[in-house]
């Protein structure tokens, strides 16, 4: 609604049910014919659903005579199975994209995907935007100006980059390693943190387990305020409680998935990327 406000689009609304055995139904109570039409369907719990209701949605828009449709999936589940760690699992994202595909959505639009490379094979036309920036700006104007911008393991250095110029406290990143088996998280690495404001930048935030070990060893190596930031904040069970106990001061994350720390809005931000693609 936000996004469509900010572009003064028209909204057709969509009737969400659900049949006593659990499917979904869905119904368009407005005509799409001849419109390009933009769906947005984030994919946050209960994930399954919400991704059958985006496809649902995309599907039924071209049947309906939609001109083009542009798929908007602030939050991409599955990102993180993007390859086969163990033999025999299923490459999750892979499989989503191919029926991204088979809806002929013109563009896909998501906000920090796990790992964008894959979208880039996605054989559709892909865009991942970053709210790195929006939770910085959030933090700066709430007095985090100077602080360290840390990301966890160097493949999200660029979240780390991203804060920091933002903050304009520098960057630095800690190392995670992850048991496959017992999903147990190890974090590493000096920095230096001694006496400085820091915040430690994910994509995700789910059981908490990666940022409760980030956050501690942040904390073991003298940082002043501790502060975490995520663009997906799954938070499930006692997450939050665990993150703050573990040392930080606050957490804050986007409107991708709704929750009690979804201070930033990524609208601006997703109204801006479908504005300029005309
Ligand atoms: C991992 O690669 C992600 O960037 C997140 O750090 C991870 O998914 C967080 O999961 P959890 O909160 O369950 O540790």
């Amino acid at each position: 609604m936000r996004i469509a406000e900010l572009l003064k689009a028209r909204v057709v609304p969509v009737e969400f049910k659900s049949f006593p055995d659990g499917e979904s139904y869905l119904r368009f109570l407005g005509d799409v014919e001849g419109d390009r039409v933009c769906i947005v369907q984030t994919a946050c719990p209960p994930q399954d659903t919400n991704l059958l209701r985006a496809l649902l949605m995309a599907d039924t828009a071209v049947e309906l005579g939609a001109e083009e449709v542009v798929l908007v999936v602030p939050y991409l589940a599955y990102a993180r199975q993007d390859k086969r760690f163990l033999e025999g699992e299923t490459v999750s994202l892979k499989t989503v994209l191919k029926l991204f595909r088979a809806t002929a959505v013109k563009k896909l639009i998501t906000v920090d995907a796990h790992n964008p490379k894959v979208l880039e094979e996605a054989g559709i036309e892909a865009q991942n935007l970053s709210a790195i920036p929006l939770l910085a700006e959030h933090l700066r104007k709430r007095g985090l100006r100077g602080a360290l911008s840390l990301s966890l393991g160097k493949k999200a250095l660029d979240m780390a980059v991203k804060g920091g110029e933002v903050l304009g406290g520098g960057h630095a990143c800690l190392i995670t390693r992850r048991d496959l088996l017992t999903g147990r998280v190890v974090v590493e690495g000096a920095l230096e943190a001694r006496a400085r404001d820091v915040v430690i930048f994910d994509d995700i935030i789910s059981t908490g387990g990666t940022m409760v070990e980030a956050v501690k060893a942040v904390v073991k190596q003298g940082a002043r305020r501790v502060l975490a930031a995520c663009v997906h904040p799954l938070l499930i069970r006692d997450a939050m409680e665990m993150i703050l106990r573990s040392g930080a001061e606050q957490i804050v994350g986007t409107d991708t998935v709704p929750s009690p720390v979804s201070f930033v809005s990524v609208a601006p931000l997703i109204a801006d990327a479908l504005a300029q693609s005309g």
